[in-house]
């Protein structure tokens, strides 16, 4: 999986496996919406050890201001990338078997001191709400990111339902 916007890549997505990416591409949706650039890649922190730190210490360099990194079971992935740079390290827990992603949530949150990842909810909520993070980070330095970003929120306002939708006819 090798996607990516067409705007220069300032947030990595990563994941465990080809099979998180339709949970991942969720947070891509976002980024592109808010115009950012992103680019893709399924990495593994046991299964592709070397790919990991390979992405991990040049992410600074090439520009990535922030890692977004999905991991289901064991979870370890966005550590592992969070270990190997300083920029900041955004982890989504995949959904799961075991207790629906119980599992992936605890390994992702639970870094000890030192070496932190940002952790959100579990499945595509996460994924999008990591994205959003990262777009309310990068906005912080961005003005015309700022706005785009306050217009995805009062859009979204905008079409949050004030009443529930009637009861279908029985
Ligand atoms: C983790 O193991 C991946 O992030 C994925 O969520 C899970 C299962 O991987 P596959 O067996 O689907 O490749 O490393």
């Amino acid at each position: 999986m090798g996607s990516a916007s067409s705007a220069k890549p300032v947030v990595g997505i990563v994941m465990g496996s080809a099979s998180d990416g339709p949970t991942m591409r969720k947070a891509a949706e976002v980024l592109d919406q808010l115009g950012i650039g992103y680019e893709m890649r399924v990495i593994s922190a046991h299964r592709t050890p070397q790919r990991a730190h390979d992405y991990a210490v040049s992410a600074a360099e090439r520009g990535l201001k922030a890692i977004l990194a999905g991991a289901g079971m064991a979870a370890h992935l966005a550590g592992t990338m969070a270990a190997w740079t300083h920029i900041p390290v955004l982890g989504v827990p995949m959904e799961g078997k075991l207790a629906g992603g119980l599992d992936a949530l605890l390994a992702t949150v639970q870094m000890p001191k030192g070496v932190p990842v940002a952790t959100f909810a579990v499945g595509s909520h996460g994924a999008i709400n990591a994205a959003l993070f990262a777009a309310a980070m990068l906005a912080l330095s961005d003005p015309q990111l700022e706005a785009r970003l306050k217009e995805f929120r009062r859009r979204q306002t905008e079409a949050a339902a004030a009443e529930p939708p009637e009861s279908p006819a029985i």
